[in-house]
């Protein structure tokens, strides 16, 4: 097989990390008719991964929405398993969406650069870390970029293709079609920026918020209900960072600022207080409401 990542020669994908988003990850490729392995250390998070994964794809068939004949062939398609070396050696696509630690990341793209067939494309489901930092550690630069993904990803359309300068063209345009192919409508970011685009748009949306509720200004809840019924946004900004974790969004923040230094990325002080006080949002029962 040529080193010259095609879309035809994507079969197997890997996805590495068993979390809400390598999971759904994992499931939409699937779905996508990909046979799919999702790895994760840890077979407790496999178990709940899919247990979870079983309950949405039930769901789903429950409101018509899927047959169930192909939730159970998508089911089929997805293995979990804890060996990520067995796993690598057959992948040809792989995406990791596993901890935000760039050492941790660094140890799977280097396993992967030595342990994929030739022809592999790793991409990063990172929305912190260019792929620019991890691509030397695994030998084949010109086949590494971001593949970034929303939450949930079984719903958001859009996937963020983010190239650094090595990656070659081939990789640039068989990551888009891969996407395309699961369903997404992908975007090209043609340069490393903090935050990409969708999380810059939601960084500027959450300071005016989090300024707006800080001064006085409205309520949260009347500031959420501006977004949703004056703007059309499906979530206001407080609902939608309890979705994602504020411990999520207090890390992208902190990586923002310390990449850029820039005021205006600065982490705010009212979402790292209740981080520290286990409110992390929906995960954990509150955040900035309760649930
Ligand atoms: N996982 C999977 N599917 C889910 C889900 C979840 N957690 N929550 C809802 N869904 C599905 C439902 O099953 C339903 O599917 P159906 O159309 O087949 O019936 C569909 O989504 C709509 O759900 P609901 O009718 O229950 O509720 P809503 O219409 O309010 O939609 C939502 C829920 C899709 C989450 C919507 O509120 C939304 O789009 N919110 C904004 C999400 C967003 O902005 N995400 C980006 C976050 S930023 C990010 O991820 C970047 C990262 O780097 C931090």
């Amino acid at each position: 097989m040529s080193a010259i990542p095609s879309i035809e020669g994507i079969h197997n994908i890997l996805v590495v990390g068993a979390g809400t988003m390598g999971s759904q990850i994992g499931l939409v490729a699937a779905l996508a008719g990909y046979a799919t392995t999702v790895q994760d250390i840890s077979a407790e998070m496999l178990a709940r991964a899919r247990e979870q994964l079983a309950a949405r794809l039930d769901a789903t068939v429950a409101k018509g929405r899927l047959a169930a004949t192909d939730a159970e062939a998508a089911l089929d398609r997805l293995a979990f398993a804890t060996d990520l070396d067995a796993a690598a050696s057959r992948a040809d696509f792989m995406i990791e969406a596993a901890t935000e630690r760039l050492e941790v990341k660094e140890q799977i793209f280097a396993r992967l650069g030595r342990l994929a067939p030739d022809h592999a494309i790793l991409a990063t489901n990172s929305s912190t870390l260019g792929s620019s930092k991890v691509a030397p550690a695994t030998g084949r630069a010109d086949r590494v970029c971001n593949m970034h993904f929303f939450n949930p990803a079984l719903v958001m359309k859009c996937v963020e293709v983010v190239r650094h300068e090595e990656t070659s063209q081939a990789t640039v345009e068989t990551t888009m079609e891969l996407a395309r192919r699961f369903g997404k409508e992908p975007v090209l970011i043609n340069r490393e920026i903090p935050g990409f685009i969708a999380n810059r748009l939601m960084g500027a949306v959450q300071r005016e918020a989090l300024a707006l509720a800080a001064a006085g200004i409205a309520s949260r809840e009347d500031i959420d209900a501006t977004a949703r019924t004056a703007l059309g946004y499906p979530m206001g900004p407080f609902e939608l960072m309890d979705m994602v974790g504020l411990d999520v969004i207090d890390f992208i923040a902190r990586a923002t600022y310390a990449e850029t230094g820039d005021e205006a990325d600065r982490p705010d002080p009212q979402v790292a207080a209740l981080v520290a006080q286990g409110r992390l949002g929906r995960k954990s029962g509150q955040g900035w409401y309760r649930y």
